[in-house]
């Protein structure tokens, strides 16, 4: 089956996926599968657990492109900064495990940190320019750990396809880097961000907002949303559009790390007008509600 290809095959549900710890046991099991079924597609889903419908939702978009996926879960704690929540990150296994079987994956591999990291080990792998500013600001070890982790996980899959959530704008684009420089066969697939439907941006960290968090969070989508309508309709220049929603969100109780007008591409701060001609734009924040960092950005609007 080739890539685009509509999959006629039935995606058997709730089969129990096989649960593999070890780099060698996938290599194995992906190299029976394309043994046994010329010419199909694999794609991989690297996450680090606690799956959500965001999640599964990459596992769907997997499916579209591949015949079979593996979903990888492994919670990195290179791309974790001493006082971050690596040790408080929820791990949920049984239930990852259960949620994967219910969306027709066929492998869930779950490594120790001793056997993506093992002993001696100590290549690094860097993005300078992408993994600057933005989350690299306040989280200067993040790219560095995800490159680092992706890269293995790409080279022990062997899949076809990786496929990565929008709503980690500026990952996927040093991971699309990362694999465009090093010459990667794994193509890198990115899908959109899914939303509860007040908009807030699905993601793990989400379980640790107290319910009036909760109810304030979607308004840091509500605050982007408007900087992309009026940057997209050529209504207000980057600078006031952007400082109108600080202004917003600050209003509503959070604290910005940053909040940005950027290239779509570059990442680099826009400090004109994007080109009604299609300059294509992104606008990305990442803020502090409490003690919880929610990220999230949007496309141009036309509306
Ligand atoms: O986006 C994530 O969940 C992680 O950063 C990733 C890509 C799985 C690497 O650990």
């Amino acid at each position: 089956m080739t890539s685009g290809a509509v999959h006629q095959r039935e995606i058997a549900r709730n089969d129990v996926p096989s649960v593999i710890h070890t780099a060698a046991g996938l290599r194995r099991a992906v190299a029976a599968w394309r043994a046994a079924h010329p010419g199909d597609e694999i794609a991989l889903v690297p996450t680090m657990g606690a799956l959500h419908e965001g999640h599964l939702a990459l596992v769907d978009r997997a499916h579209a492109v591949a015949g079979a996926v593996i979903v990888s879960i492994f919670v990195n704690p290179t791309q974790f900064a001493a006082n971050e929540d690596f040790g408080d990150y929820p791990r949920t296994l049984g239930e990852d495990v259960h949620a994967c079987g219910t969306r027709g994956v066929r492998w869930v591999f779950a490594p120790s940190a001793k056997e993506m990291y093992p002993p001696g080990d100590q290549t690094e792998v860097t993005v300078p320019t992408l993994a600057e500013g933005l989350c690299g600001t306040s989280r200067p070890h993040f790219f560095g750990g995800v490159a680092r982790v992706v890269l293995k996980l790409l080279n022990i899959a062997g899949a076809d396809f990786a496929v990565f959530g929008e709503k980690d704008y500026q990952q996927l684009q040093v991971i699309r880097r990362l694999a465009e420089d090093l010459h990667h066969p794994t193509r890198i697939v990115g899908a959109p961000t899914v939303r509860e439907s007040d908009g807030l941006a699905m993601s793990s960290r989400n379980r640790y907002l107290t319910p009036e968090q909760r109810q304030v969070a979607p308004e840091l989508f509500s605050a982007l949303t408007q900087v992309s309508r009026q940057l997209a309709c050529g209504d207000a220049e980057p600078a006031q559009a952007v400082h109108a929603a600080r202004q917003r969100v600050t209003s509503a109780g959070m604290r910005v790390d940053y909040l940005h007008a950027v290239d779509a591409q570059t990442l680099a701060v826009l400090t004109d007008r994007p080109s009604p001609l299609g300059g294509s734009f992104r606008v990305v924040a990442a803020v502090w509600l409490g003690t919880t960092r929610l990220i999230d950005n949007v496309g141009p609007i036309h509306v």
